[in-house]
């Protein structure tokens, strides 16, 4: 579904979440607290924005950049062509091709949303990031509460595909709001990263309850 949006993903973005995306996606590395030679994973990297975000807040890092879409790592490679520490490749959230404790930090933006199996993606997350390391899970989520939140679940469930659709021509945006719709509430998601091997250390509300973002780290032997 991805390849058939690929080139206008990153125009797409913008729009539908109204330029807030770049804040959020900042926010987002940020948490993850890098310093110069972590070994960063992102996740669902789709055209790279968050890896590049990534050495640019913080560089001398080295970033692996996995997404199971060509072409979107194609645009990804094209956006890449004169920047030095992403090495990208396919990969599934769910298998990730990576040892244990590989990686000082992990994030995916966006994402989570489309694995099928989130908890085995929660799961590999936990395996590969080392102890102590932090992992950031960036996602759009339906408002719920709060004075704006009806404005904003009319903005992604009727704006949102039709514009979409306009600018892609493609129908991919109906799903795009249909698991925004279905993603799980903040805390049950939290809960779920309990369960898969992270413990949450902050859950942040973002653009009145349209993004959420969700820090962890791996728990330890003890922490269960
Ligand atoms: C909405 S895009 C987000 C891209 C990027 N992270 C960003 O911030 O713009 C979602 C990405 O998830 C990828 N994806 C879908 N299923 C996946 C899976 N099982 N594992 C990893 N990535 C997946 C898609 O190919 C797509 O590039």
């Amino acid at each position: 579904m991805f390849d058939a949006i690929a080139t206008r993903y990153d125009l797409l973005n913008r729009i539908i979440s109204l330029g807030l995306d770049r804040a959020w996606r900042r926010a987002a590395v940020r948490a993850l607290e890098l310093r110069p030679g972590h070994r960063v994973l992102d996740l669902a990297t789709g055209t790279a924005d968050m890896a590049l975000l990534a050495l640019r807040l913080q560089p001398g890092i080295r970033v692996i950049g996995l997404d199971p879409s060509p072409k979107m790592l194609a645009v990804a490679a094209n956006k890449l062509r004169s920047t030095q520490g992403v090495a990208l490749g396919e990969g599934d959230a769910m298998r990730l091709p990576l040892a244990d404790d590989a990686i000082d930090a992990t994030m995916i933006a966006f994402g989570i949303r489309n694995v099928p199996d989130r908890l085995q993606g929660l799961r590999e997350m936990a395996r590969v990031t080392r102890p102590g390391g932090r992992v950031a899970i960036l996602e759009l989520t339906e408002p719920r509460r709060g004075p704006f939140a009806p404005l904003a679940r009319a903005w992604t469930r009727h704006a949102v595909p039709l514009i979409g659709a306009a600018i892609s021509g493609a129908a991919e945006y109906r799903y795009l709001q249909r698991s925004v719709a279905a993603f799980p509430a903040p805390e049950a998601f939290a809960a779920l990263m309990r369960d898969g091997g992270l413990e949450p250390l902050a859950v942040r509300i973002l653009g009145f309850g349209a993004c959420c973002l969700f820090v962890g780290t791996p728990r330890g032997a003890s922490g269960g």
